[in-house]
C-alpha cells in the first residue's frame, strides 16, 4: 500500500490506493501530492523549480511551520521568550527529517503518522510534535499535535502552510472572510484592516486574518472547502510578480498557479501550553465543486 521512493536527495512516502494517491516527503513531513480518482490533478501546487535537496525547503504542498510562524521577531513576546532567537523564519520543522511512525490502512482511508525525534528537536527539546494525515477518496485531513514536556509553560506559533493549485490566480477567490479583520503584513506597521466581500488577487497579498480558515476557495475548475479546528488565524499569501523573482525554489510565473491559505496559530492566537498539555491543530480539505475544462 505504501512505498518509499527517492526524489533527488529526499525520501518520500508514496501512497497508492485504488481511490486516491499521495506523496509525503520525510523532510518536513510535507504532503506534496494528493489526488483522487474523481479529481486526478494534484490538489496542491508544487513548483517545478524545486531541486529536492537536503535542508532546502520545498516550495509547495503543505510545509509545516513550527514551532514559530513567520519571522521570529514578528512573534509576540511569550513566543520569543520560549525559543532561541536564532530560530529561522517558519521554524525548523520544514527542514528536519521526520520519522515515519505508522501507516494504517483502514476500510476507506489510510492514516499516516510522523513525528520529530529527540535528535531533531534541538531548538525546542521540551516539545514533542506529531502529524497525522488521514487520506480518503473524500480528501485529506491533517492533525498537528504539540505537547509540552517542560515543567514551565511554552508559547509557540505555527501554520499548515498549504499551497493550493489554481489554473489562473486572476480567476480565483476565497469566500468566508467577509467582515473579518486582518493584519496586512505588507504595510510598514502591520496595519489592521477589514475585509469587504470575497478575497481576490490583483497584487502581492500577505495577510493574517483573525479567524480560522473555514472557507471555500474558488478556482476556474474546482472549489475547495476547508474546515479547521483549534485555529483562530489564517494567512493568505500570493507573492505576485516582483517577489516571485526573488523566491527560492520558485519560477517567475509560478504565482499564477498557486495561492496559500494557511491554517495557523499566529500573533494573538499563539498557543500557550502548560506542562503536559497538548494542542492539536486540524485541517480538513475537500473538493465541493468540479467544472470540466472548456
Ligand atoms: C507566508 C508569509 O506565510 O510565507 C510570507 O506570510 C512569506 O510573508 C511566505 O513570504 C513564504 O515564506 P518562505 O520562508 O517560505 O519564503
Amino acid at each position: 500500500m505504501h512505498t518509499i521512493t527517492r526524489i533527488n536527495e529526499l525520501d518520500a512516502i508514496v501512497i497508492e490506493h485504488q481511490d486516491f494517491t499521495a506523496r509525503i516527503l520525510l523532510q518536513g513531513a510535507q504532503l506534496t501530492e494528493f489526488t483522487t480518482t474523481q479529481h486526478p490533478e494534484n490538489w496542491l501546487f508544487v513548483s517545478p523549480a524545486n531541486t529536492y535537496e537536503t535542508g532546502k525547503a520545498i516550495r509547495g504542498g503543505i510545509p509545516i511551520c513550527w514551532p514559530v510562524f513567520g519571522a521570529f521577531d514578528k512573534n509576540p513576546e511569550p513566543v520569543k521568550s520560549s525559543f532561541p532567537k536564532t530560530l529561522e523564519q517558519h521554524g525548523y520543522a520544514r527542514h528536519a527529517i521526520w520519522t515515519l511512525e505508522s501507516v494504517k490502512p483502514e476500510k476507506d482511508h489510510i492514516s499516516i503518522a510522523l513525528s520529530l525525534d529527540a535528535a531533531q528537536l534541538k531548538q525546542s527539546p521540551k516539545l514533542a510534535v506529531q502529524v497525522l494525515f488521514t487520506l480518503s477518496e473524500k480528501g485529506f485531513d491533517i492533525a498537528l499535535s504539540t505537547t509540552n514536556n517542560d515543567t514551565a509553560p511554552i508559547t509557540f506559533s505555527q501554520a499548515l502552510h498549504t499551497y493550493f493549485a489554481t489554473s489562473d490566480i486572476h480567476q480565483t477567490s476565497i469566500t468566508g472572510f467577509s467582515d473579518c479583520d486582518y493584519v496586512d503584513a505588507l504595510t510598514p506597521h502591520w496595519e489592521t484592516k477589514n475585509q469587504h466581500g470575497d478575497i481576490t488577487f490583483t497584487e502581492e497579498t500577505d495577510r493574517i486574518y483573525k479567524t480560522g480558515s473555514n472557507c471555500a476557495i474558488h478556482t476556474p475548475n474546482k472549489d475547495f472547502e476547508l474546515r479547521t479546528s483549534n485555529s483562530n488565524s489564517t494567512v493568505v499569501w500570493n507573492p505576485w510578480i516582483e517577489k516571485s523573482k526573488h523566491l527560492s525554489q520558485f519560477n517567475d510565473d509560478d504565482y499564477l498557479n498557486m495561492l496559500c491559505v494557511e491554517t495557523a496559530n499566529a500573533l494573538d492566537d499563539s498557543i500557550t501550553l502548560l506542562p503536559k498539555q497538548t494542542h492539536t491543530l486540524k485541517l480538513q480539505t475537500r473538493i465541493i465543486k468540479y467544472r470540466q475544462k472548456q
